[in-house]
């Protein structure tokens, strides 16, 4: 089982000043049982793992089966929550150089994540004389930036291979009966799977949205959803503690929180927590802000920073307590890059000593610092992670007083958007942003 160590906060906070507040967050988890806080509306994921059934499983593996077999790439079309928790653990699971190698089965890419013009065009001439399919995922079905990848790949399919067989593989991932993609995949007879309406995105990645793209990866899904189930029925503890330290911290002034990983397979962990942590506690003026730092990699251009810079900062720790490989540090005879002292050792000896010299030193320096830890990066403690996080999420919002399940905020930015690019229907908006600038 993955654990929570938060000793090294005190200090910062004191344990009572944690004790104080774990009532309320063990309160908060039971508002999330009951169902009556705000956005109770969004609460689909909260025993999601344990009600899946192994026949949506089987659906869902016999799906990526298909595709892995009859495509060179699966391309999986989809931004914010219909995307980073499918990457995150496809990242987390793959050999870090899978795009150069050879393997078995399509390789997954992503698309509609962005609206670069080079990708999409990049991407287009990797997919020239490929065999490719498309899983397209996006729960309002109107989202900019995966409809304009959707139609640019759909229309190269279809040139490439003819609407019949582009049909059969394109898979569409939506809401049960409305927005554009839903309409479109029933007239194209697209195989579909529901996002439901009570899962927001930032917590379906144990449904479809995350399940499929990660299966057709080569992943074992029964295995992530599996690991999600054991802590969905564990204790509340490792939340209660999470969501308590981190509440108490930002009481105590600490108004930044930074996920720290040392090993660049979780890279993508972080930017799917970051959205996660973000779009649910920042509002109403309030909210710690998520960052991530890839350590040791950005010690060497953050680490500064965070030793040394304002002390409004506290950090939580991934560590992975074994590695998929080994790999031990050469004898040298000439030993003219002084690394004899490290020869024989394994390169996670290294890393796990940098580790934790990095963490007394932070705490030296002011920077509290809690400390999650995964035995190994499998299907399984993947699982117990992003249920763990999901659970903590819902009660730290309740908590800091947020409703954790909408995000008013993130339709600023599209109505100027689209005021800007004339969208009909936004006419009184684009005269208001014209006389602006
Ligand atoms: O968490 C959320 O609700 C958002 O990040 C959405 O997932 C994101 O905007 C994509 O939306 P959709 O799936 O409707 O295309």
């Amino acid at each position: 089982m993955i654990s929570i160590c938060n000793k090294s906060v005190l200090g910062t906070v004191s344990e009572k000043d944690i004790e104080v507040l774990k009532p309320q967050a063990l309160a908060a988890a039971e508002t999330l049982e009951k169902g009556d806080g705000a956005g109770n509306d969004f609460l689909g994921w909260l025993h999601l793992p344990s009600e899946i059934t192994a026949a949506e499983l089987d659906d869902i593996n016999a799906t990526a089966r298909q595709l892995r077999q009859e495509c060179e790439y699966v391309v999986v079309i989809g931004i914010g929550g219909s995307y980073l928790g499918a990457k995150a653990v496809i990242e987390a699971l793959s050999d870090n150089f899978a795009a150069f190698k050879q393997g078995e089965g399509a390789k997954v890419v992503f698309a509609g994540n962005n609206i670069g013009e080079d990708y999409l065009y990049d991407l287009m001439k990797l997919l020239e004389g490929k065999k490719f399919g498309i899983v397209v995922i996006s729960k309002s079905g109107t989202t900019t930036e995966p409809a304009i990848a959707f139609r640019l790949l759909k229309n190269m399919l279809e040139k490439q291979v003819g609407k019949d067989v582009a049909a059969k593989r394109i898979v569409a991932i939506t809401d049960a009966k409305h927005g554009a993609l839903r309409s479109l995949a029933t007239q194209e007879g697209y195989k579909t799977y529901v996002i439901a309406d009570n899962v927001g995105g930032r917590f379906s990645v144990l449904t479809p949205v995350g399940l499929l793209p990660v299966a057709i990866a080569g992943f074992d899904i029964n295995a992530l959803v599996a690991g999600a189930v054991e802590m969905e029925k564990a204790p509340a503890d490792m939340m209660v503690n999470y969501a308590a330290t981190r509440n108490a911290l930002y009481q105590a002034g600490k108004k930044i929180e930074i996920l720290v990983n040392y090993n660049p397979n979780l890279h993508f962990l972080a930017e799917w927590w970051k959205q996660l942590y973000g779009e649910s506690e920042g509002k109403d003026g309030k909210g710690i802000f998520p960052a991530s730092v890839d350590f040791t990699t950005d010690l060497h251009s953050m680490g500064q920073w965070i030793q040394d810079g304002e002390r409004t900062i506290f950090e939580t720790v991934i560590t992975v307590e074994k590695q998929r490989n080994e790999v031990v540090i050469p004898t040298d005879d000439a030993d003219l890059d002084g690394l004899n002292y490290i020869a024989g050792k394994r390169v996670d000896e290294v890393n796990k000593m940098a580790e934790l010299g990095t963490r007394l030193a932070h705490v030296d320096g002011g920077v509290p610092c809690m400390l999650i830890t995964l035995p190994a990066l499998t299907e399984k403690y993947l699982g117990q992670l992003i249920y763990f996080f999901e659970k903590a999420c819902g009660m730290s919002g309740y908590m800091l007083g947020v409703n954790p399940f909408n995000q008013p905020g993130v339709e600023a930015y599209k109505k100027n958007m689209f005021a800007l690019l004339n969208k009909p229907g936004y006419e009184a908006q684009s005269a208001e942003l014209a006389k602006r600038l």
